[in-house]
């Protein structure tokens, strides 16, 4: 009799916790719907912080083109010609005085002098934009060795960290040994109440590696010469409540970060791609790949050797004013 009470009330209870927590998280995923609406730059191209974002991704796309492998002259005229449209109405707007809108001026220039020879659309535009930017010299994409690229293996952190870039040049394989020892150190990140969320599953087959990249679209020019990729999910099982809406993105976001540290100290050419996609794509890629459905795609990492020399992005950072703000009165 009283196991048969106790039974009643367990179960009594945990139908009480299944509710809150469905409770917590249609109000939760309300809420961030508000959030998203009122804050999304997408919605918001007047304000300043979205417009410098929509350049940002504008020069992005050009130093992605200047630095790609077998990369071809005339590419991104249409992103040339968008770039200065974005340059010319944010300077109308908020002014000159911006690091990284004269880095696009800086990436546009870097772009003209990539096409020194040519006179065809849209360079007449593109110079007479140029000169009326006549203090920002050309952007400098970096062109490394490999050597170069992983030298700072084992220096002190600020080094390292420095040394990072994605890379978008693969020439070769990379053991699984190699991947195995990376996963093991990325496991030393951190997690919330070190439930450890993050699962990778490492895709080595070259036809669902061409599948998920045509799903994911961010790597046209360089996704079909990678050797593995790496999906990093986050198991929703280890979600408690309904506030933790958001935490397989960010403990799955901290182990993604610990795992391209571990990449790259291992040598292992990456890089990170979004998966921003659509409900249909993803539920897709869910099923090619075999990922149970109760794990969240949290992101995607092309993997491989890189070349004896390749070219990386810029890529340049926002300054610490633009990043950090003291609250209170401080000391
Ligand atoms: C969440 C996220 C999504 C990204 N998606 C892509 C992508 O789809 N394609 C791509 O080529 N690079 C992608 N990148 C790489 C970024 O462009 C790159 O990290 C950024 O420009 C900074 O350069 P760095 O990592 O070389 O310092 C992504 C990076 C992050 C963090």
């Amino acid at each position: 009799m009283i196991k048969q009470l106790k039974n009643i009330k367990r179960l009594f209870l945990s139908a009480v916790t299944r509710a809150r927590v469905r409770h917590e998280a249609s109000r939760a995923f309300r809420y961030d719907r508000a959030q998203f609406m009122a804050g999304a730059g997408a919605l918001h191209l007047d304000r300043r912080a979205a417009a410098r974002a929509e350049i940002v991704m504008g020069y992005h796309v050009l130093e992605k083109g200047l630095t790609m492998p077998r990369r071809r002259l005339g590419f991104g005229k249409g992103a040339v010609v968008h770039l200065i449209n974005l340059v010319n109405a944010f300077e109308r707007r908020f002014g000159r005085d911006d690091a990284q809108v004269r880095h696009a001026v800086g990436v546009l220039r870097a772009y003209r002098e990539l096409h020194r020879d040519g006179h065809d659309e849209p360079l007449p535009r593109l110079d007479a934009f140029l000169s009326a930017h006549p203090d920002v010299p050309a952007a400098v994409e970096p062109h490394v060795t490999r050597e170069a690229f992983f030298a700072a293996k084992d220096a002190p952190f600020p080094r390292f960290a420095a040394s990072r870039h994605v890379c978008r040049h693969f020439a070769g394989p990379v053991p699984r040994q190699v991947i195995e020892s990376a996963v093991a150190l990325a496991v030393t990140a951190p997690s919330a109440c070190n439930r450890q969320h993050a699962r990778v599953h490492a895709v080595d087959d070259p036809a669902l590696r061409d599948r998920l990249f045509a799903a994911q679209g961010g790597t046209r020019g360089f996704g079909a010469d990678a050797d593995k990729v790496l999906v990093v999910t986050a198991d929703l099982s280890a979600v408690r409540w309904g506030w933790e809406r958001h935490d397989c993105y960010v403990n799955g976001g901290l182990f993604v970060m610990n795992l391209c540290y571990a990449l790259h100290y291992f040598g292992v050419a990456h890089c990170i791609l979004h998966w921003s996609v659509s409900p249909e794509v993803d539920r897709a890629a869910h099923e090619f790949l075999g990922i149970p459905p109760g794990e969240a795609i949290v992101q995607v990492i092309a993997c491989g050797l890189p070349p004896a020399e390749f070219d990386i992005a810029a890529s340049p950072r926002l300054v610490v004013s633009d990043v950090l703000t003291w609250q209170g009165g401080g000391r």
